[in-house]
């Protein structure tokens, strides 16, 4: 539409009414890095790394290929383990917990992998439906209606009962981005989520991002090697509008909430809002970003 706002009502499903209330206090920190370091043998990943994400809002984490982003979000999932530093998820420390309380942090947690990681021998049912069924117990007719109404948000009702095999990649990361929604965690983690994807389906998805931050006030840390997807995510919003749900453009305070990190070298070179990115005269962010970032508007 000429004014920029794209009326996804008919795309997407109105999330559902309990869902629209889920209240975070901003000023609770969900995640926290405290001087976290890691290495693989020589190769030294992470030195000293301190950040953090409060409730219901988002980071974008952006760096080379090689630059540490999915090993971030590895170690927030306890996938691998920091060499030293500390990290807490919802203010509890990784490295305190027992098995039981790692499991239950990672049951709040959807993740993304960069690989998609679907199960082959499930099909897409599922796959989607699978942590409903073997974690949560759900009723199966519940679960039913939760695949179909994900699969919706990814435009593959139609692909419920096909195997990963019959898929193309770019299906195949719907299917995921579905099933990291799934159990609607408070934590989503996106490893690069519109790779691969046609600008039309990458647009489907980065709207249903900005729907999970601004009406179900889902934390999030999205990675991307998509710039224009990062910045089109810090700059629009999910509103309800005369009884229509729409993205629209944001207003810079809400631009403000979204923070951009990114990892160089093993270290943060820049944490900042979207207009200190875009104003950065810093020659490698300038390089980093050239040919990326839309024109302001
Ligand atoms: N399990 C592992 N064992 C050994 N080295 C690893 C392991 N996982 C990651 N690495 C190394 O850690 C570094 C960071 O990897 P990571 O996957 O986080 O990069 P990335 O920033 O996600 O890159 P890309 O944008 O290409 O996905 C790389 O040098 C990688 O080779
Ligand atoms: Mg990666």
């Amino acid at each position: 539409m000429a004014d920029g706002r794209v009326n996804v009502q008919g795309a997407f499903p109105l999330v559902e009414p309990e869902m629209t209330d889920r209240r975070v206090d901003a000023d609770v920190p969900v995640v926290e890095f405290d001087k976290v370091s890691l290495a693989f043998d020589d190769n030294v990943v992470l030195r000293e790394v301190s950040f953090s994400v409060h409730a219901g809002r988002m980071a974008m984490l952006l760096g080379p290929s090689g630059a540490g982003k999915s090993v971030v979000l590895k170690l927030i999932l306890g996938l691998l383990t920091p060499d030293s530093g500390t990290i807490r998820v919802n203010n509890q420390r990784l490295d305190r917990m027992t098995d039981a309380e790692m499991m239950t942090v990672r049951g709040d947690i959807g993740m993304l992998f960069q690989e998609s990681a679907l199960f082959d021998s499930l099909n897409v049912s599922d796959n989607v439906g699978y942590r409903l069924y073997e974690e949560i117990h759900l009723p199966a007719d519940q679960v039913q209606r939760r695949v179909e109404e994900v699969l919706g948000f990814v435009v593959l009702e139609e692909y419920i009962d096909r195997m990963p095999s019959e898929l193309s990649g770019g299906q195949r990361r719907r299917v995921a981005i579905a099933r990291a929604m799934a159990s609607r965690p408070r934590l989503l983690l996106f490893d690069d989520p519109t790779s691969g994807l046609d600008p039309i389906t990458g647009r489907t998805v980065v709207d249903e991002i900005i729907k999970l931050r601004d009406l179900e006030h889902v934390t999030s840390i999205v990675v991307t090697h998509q710039l224009p997807d990062a910045f089109y995510i810090a700059t629009h919003e999910a509103a309800r509008r005369n009884g229509s749900l729409a993205i629209v453009s944001a207003d810079e305070q809400k631009a403000e909430e979204a923070s951009f990190i990114m990892l160089r070298d093993g270290r943060i070179y820049f944490e900042g809002h979207v207009a200190d990115l875009r104003a950065s005269k810093d020659p490698y962010l300038q390089a980093f970003l050239s040919g990326w970032v839309p024109p302001l508007i």
